[in-house]
């Protein structure tokens, strides 16, 4: 069983939780994500890691309600345990693998949209620990949902705000907002990563290519066992199949067919629409 020791909710449907698991928090990496069964007949979920300690044996996940399942992990409590919490799993960010000097000639720019912004975290923190500079656009539809703020602009050392109705920052999306930096501001970048909906990483992906950055994505595609054996998580990249949970998330964005990825990630959407108007919480706190 894996505890809850922390829960707070970042917006009213977002909440984080640092859940016991030592052996995970001790092996992840950044980019890297876990499966979280909330109890025995649970649906496997897969979140990515927006933090981990290995000292305290905890992790650190963000859950949005958005069906049945995200719901009901989001209705435990500090003190309740998951029945199964597993990773790390999926191939750590490619700058893990780079060395400190070719780490130290990059400039970094991170695009992140709406709760993709927890996964972010991580990863701009690591890259902080080692001294890279890192730039991190964050976009929202509106102030309230802005998440990570102030973890993020203690790791980064830029920090762009954007709002699709400019209640804060910069009034538009993350990819206006990254032209706008490479083309008015003259910020120089060597790489980007996206993190956010397949929709705002398709376009990231185009802006990147119109600005000749190369782009990473993260792709949070349907995902059943998560060890590469059922193919749920499908997805093709540079013309090949690839499953998402083994060889990912993480991909070069130019190479991603994005529109596919989409039509995947809306096949069950009638079920899980069913499964949400039908579900009661199994651990007895209502929806
Ligand atoms: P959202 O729809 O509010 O979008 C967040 C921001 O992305 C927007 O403010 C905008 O700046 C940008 N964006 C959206 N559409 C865009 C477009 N067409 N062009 C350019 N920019 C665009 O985000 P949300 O509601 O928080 O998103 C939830 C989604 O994020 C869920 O589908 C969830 O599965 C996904 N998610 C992905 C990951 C990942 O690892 N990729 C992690 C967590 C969540
Ligand atoms: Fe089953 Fe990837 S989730 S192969």
């Amino acid at each position: 069983m894996y505890k809850i020791v922390r829960k707070d909710m970042l917006t009213p449907t977002i909440c984080r939780m640092k859940v016991e698991a030592p052996r995970l928090a001790s092996a992840a990496q950044p980019g890297q994500f876990l499966i979280v069964r909330a109890d025995e007949q649970g649906e496997r979920i897969p979140l990515t890691i927006s933090d981990y300690d290995a000292e305290a044996g905890t992790v650190t996940i963000v859950t949005q309600k958005i069906g049945a399942s995200t719901s009901e992990i989001c209705s435990y409590e500090e003190g309740d345990s998951f029945a199964d919490v597993v990773g790390p799993l999926g191939i750590p960010s490619d700058f893990t693998e780079k060395s400190a000097e070719e780490l130290a000639s990059k400039k970094y720019v991170f695009i992140a949209g709406g709760v993709g912004t927890a996964p972010v975290y991580p990863q701009v923190k690591w890259l902080h620990e080692r001294g890279v500079a890192v730039d991190v656009i964050i976009g929202a539809k509106t102030k309230d949902l802005i998440i990570y703020k102030e973890e993020m602009e203690s790791v980064c050392d830029n920090l762009y705000i954007c709002t699709d109705d400019g209640s804060e920052g910069f009034k538009g999306l993350v990819t206006a907002m990254l032209e706008k930096l490479v083309n008015e501001d003259g910020k120089k970048y060597d790489q980007a990563i996206a993190i956010g909906p397949m929709i705002m990483m398709k376009f990231a992906t185009l802006t990147c290519r119109k600005l000749e950055l190369p782009v990473i994505v993260s792709l949070n595609t349907l995902m059943v066992d998560g060890t590469g054996m059922c193919g749920a998580c499908r997805v093709t990249v540079g013309g090949k199949v690839r499953f998402a949970c083994v060889e990912g998330p993480e991909f070069d964005g130019y190479l991603v067919d994005f529109d596919e990825a989409m039509r995947r990630q809306r096949m069950y959407c009638t079920e899980e629409r069913e499964a949400t108007e039908h579900h009661t919480c199994r651990i007895g706190r209502g929806k």
